[in-house]
């Protein structure tokens, strides 16, 4: 049996037209994938979401660097197609997200029951796609690591962003005061619409007057979390806002630079800075990741978060989704949906 599947042959830029000569292109003739054990369950994809990852690693700029041909992609969901003799809780039909380290650009793909998640009833199933990573991260930044408390001060950077608009909308689960930083007045609106309290956007002015004069006006301090997927000069211009005690939350570094944080002024503040790498827990604490995404599908399906899809393309299309990831156009998810000819184009 074989499937489409976007295959990365050799490392480069994955925004230029596809074709055989391109870093990825599209294979129209990949092996369907086995079940590898008895509790395996294969899984016929329906959407997978791009993170920023997904573009570095086709880049070569990524810490994980998969030996080539490789298919790129990391969260997906999708309904289950056959199981292993062992497998207990699916079914074939059964509606589930996960997230792999690599494979979901694909129409189909392998897993161990135990990384897969029933979809709830009332749940979008492309929308459930885009769920694992960029909500994961900021569920356990958030919630496990800083251990928000309703009233404290949050300032996400990249806001509009994948994980950013992800870390907005926990940031008001838990009832912290949301500042939100992006760039253009697309951005800053949608954010508004989304009842952040306060958005700087970061086309007009400083981030650091804008900050401040918020912070006056309601009569707060500072900011007492900083969620940062951005790096470079925010970060050093932030830093600036933090209170005495504050937590940084490392995520990512979307500028291209790492940030310095100085550890004499870490000191003198009391600060914590949180290093994250999200997929790394499945590997050292798989319970507080499992735990984390299914109370996020719980809060989906309640309403309590939603997922906003900026652009979705087929896999043919794939260069122009990874555009819109470098072209930085994306409010919310880029997703690629398969096997459904009218799933439309870029919503923007
Ligand atoms: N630690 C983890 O486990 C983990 C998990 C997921 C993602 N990440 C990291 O988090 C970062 C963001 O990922 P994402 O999937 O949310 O990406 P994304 O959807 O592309 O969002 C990135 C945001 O960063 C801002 N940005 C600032 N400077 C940028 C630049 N030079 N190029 C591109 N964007 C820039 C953009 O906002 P404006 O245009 O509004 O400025 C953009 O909305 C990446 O570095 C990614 O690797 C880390």
């Amino acid at each position: 049996m074989v499937m489409e599947a976007l295959v990365c042959r050799k490392l480069g830029d994955p925004t230029v037209p596809l074709s055989d000569a391109t870093p990825i292109s599209v294979s129209r003739s990949h092996p369907v994938p086995e079940l590898t054990s008895p509790t395996a369950v294969r899984i016929r994809v329906r959407a997978t979401s791009l993170n920023y990852a997904n573009y570095l690693q086709i880049l070569g700029k990524y810490q994980e660097k998969p030996p080539l041909p490789f298919i790129p992609g990391s969260d997906y969901s999708g309904v289950v197609d056959s199981v292993g003799d062992r497998v207990s809780r699916f079914k074939v039909g059964d509606k589930v997200c996960s997230f792999a380290s690599l494979g979901s650009f694909a129409e189909f793909i392998v897993a161990e029951e135990k990384d897969l998640l029933l979809v709830p009833d009332g749940c979008d199933l492309v929308a459930a796609g885009a769920l694992p990573v960029a909500f994961g991260t900021s569920h356990v930044a958030l919630v496990h690591r800083a251990q928000l408390k309703p009233g404290q001060v949050l300032l996400v950077l990249g806001a509009a962003g994948g994980v950013g608009l992800s870390a907005v909308q926990i940031g008001k689960v838990c009832g912290a005061v949301v500042i939100a930083v992006a760039r253009g007045e697309p951005k800053v609106r949608f954010l508004q619409s989304m009842g952040v309290d306060h958005v700087v956007d970061l086309g007009k002015g400083n981030v650091i007057e804008s900050v401040k004069h918020f912070l006056k006006a309601r009569g707060l301090k500072g900011v007492d979390v900083l969620y940062d997927p951005v790096g470079g000069k925010l970060t050093k211009e932030s830093m600036k806002l933090l209170n005495w005690g504050a937590q940084i939350l490392v995520i990512g570094f979307a500028s291209g630079e790492v940030p310095v944080i100085p550890a004499n002024i870490a000191l003198v503040k009391n600060w914590t800075v949180h290093g994250l790498y999200w997929g790394s827990y499945n590997i050292h604490q798989p319970h507080v990741l499992k735990d984390s995404l299914m109370q996020l599908l719980s809060w989906l399906s309640k309403g309590l978060i939603t997922i906003q899809i900026s652009h979705t393309y087929s896999l043919s299309e794939a260069n122009l989704a990874f555009t819109a990831i470098k072209e930085r156009k994306a409010i919310g998810k880029v997703m690629v949906v398969i096997g459904n000819s009218s799933a439309g184009r870029s919503k923007l």
